[in-house]
């Protein structure tokens, strides 16, 4: 069977952790590392067998790749993916899927019209600490009537871009996407919304959110998240409650049980494992590859990041106007394009 030529644009932090999950991947040869720093193509492509280090993805194309991730910075990313869906090459795009609802659409649009598969790097639905969330929900061990989620980023100093909200999109679309797409993987579609959100350290833009938010699955939600909080952790926690049960994360370390009154708790700890396992990025990378070569489901489909993407522009919204926004109504003039 041949292999899926792979190739690669921008060649920075989290490029080097999906190029290290793909070298450990028999069924993928990494063909080519694009950059417009030749440096660090070249950098890049020394650590894989033979990749060649080129400085655009039409030089990427005339390499013949399968597939592209793309790993360039968040504003980027739509131009780059829609050129791959119209010439039909499959994408892995890296979050954030587009730093606007019309944009968003498009794509979704785009790999509808697509022979290629579209997928969504939403790396954290792959933790070991959220698949035993995902699986005790999923089970009917506890129905999540109630959740308080966490997710807070140190600074906005590294990689320097992220505190330029041109090149973002807003600090929402940096960190908190990953604990709000759980969210909606855990508990099902967002039914409301309401944010108040501040400026407090940021020259430039809201770094403070408060939000309230309802489920299909009744869960009734508070989401806090915070851009300067300095890297004291948990940075991230998550508090589900069931009847009489418990379920809480610590970061990507930490999680813990408790199925009832007097019973037993559970406590999962992984410290210990490597950190692209850990959080995620060595399952959605496997994952990924699966559906390339057998045809098997996505992880993160243009559908699914599309509801996310609905759901934080709906935030930033609701942070403007003071108004509790229902998701179905929102800016539905662009779903009957
Ligand atoms: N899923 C996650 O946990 C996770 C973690 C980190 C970053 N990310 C996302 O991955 C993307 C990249 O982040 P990073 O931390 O690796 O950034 P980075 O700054 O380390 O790397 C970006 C690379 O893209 C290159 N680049 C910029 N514009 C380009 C262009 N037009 N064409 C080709 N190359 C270009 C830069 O030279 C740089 O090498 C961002 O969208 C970020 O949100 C996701």
């Amino acid at each position: 069977m041949s292999k899926v030529k792979v190739g690669i644009l921008g060649a920075g932090g989290i490029a080097q952790t999906h190029v290290n999950n793909l070298n450990n991947d028999p069924r993928v040869d990494i063909i080519g590392i694009a950059d417009i720093k030749q440096e660090n193509a070249e950098n890049l492509a020394k650590q894989t067998k033979h990749a060649k280090p080129v400085g655009s993805l039409d030089e990427l194309f005339e390499l013949g790749v399968d597939t592209v991730y793309v790993t360039i910075p968040n504003t980027l990313h739509v131009d780059a993916v829609l050129t791959c869906l119209e010439n039909n090459v499959s994408v892995f795009s890296e979050k954030p899927m587009a730093t606007n609802l019309a944009d968003a659409k498009k794509i979704k649009d785009a790999a509808t019209k697509s022979d290629a598969i579209y997928n969504l790097g939403m790396n954290q639905r792959y933790a070991h600490v959220f698949k035993k969330v995902k699986g005790l929900i999923e089970k009917g061990e506890l129905h999540p009537y109630v959740a308080h989620m966490k997710l807070n980023r140190g600074e906005l100093l590294n990689p320097a871009w992220t505190s330029n909200p041109e090149i973002t999109g807003g600090f929402f679309f940096e960190t908190p996407i990953h604990l709000l797409d759980l969210s909606r993987y855990l508990f099902g579609e967002a039914v409301t919304v309401t944010c108040e959100a501040r400026q407090s350290i940021s020259e430039s833009e809201l770094d403070s959110f408060t939000i309230l938010l309802t489920y299909e699955s009744g869960t009734i939600a508070t989401f806090v998240t915070y851009a300067h909080s300095g890297w004291s952790f948990p940075f991230e926690s998550l508090e589900v409650y069931g009847k009489h049960s418990t379920i809480t994360t610590k970061d990507l370390d930490h999680v813990m049980y408790s199925p009832g009154l007097n019973q037993k708790i559970e406590v999962e700890e992984y410290f210990d494992v490597s950190f692209a396992d850990k959080w995620g990025y060595v399952e959605e990378d496997r994952l990924f590859i699966d559906s390339l070569v057998n045809g098997s489901k996505q992880p993160v489909s243009a559908e699914d990041g599309y509801q996310t993407a609905k759901l934080i522009d709906a935030i930033y919204e609701s942070a403007k106007t003071g108004e509790k926004i229902t998701l179905s109504e929102y800016k539905k003039e662009l779903e009957t394009v």
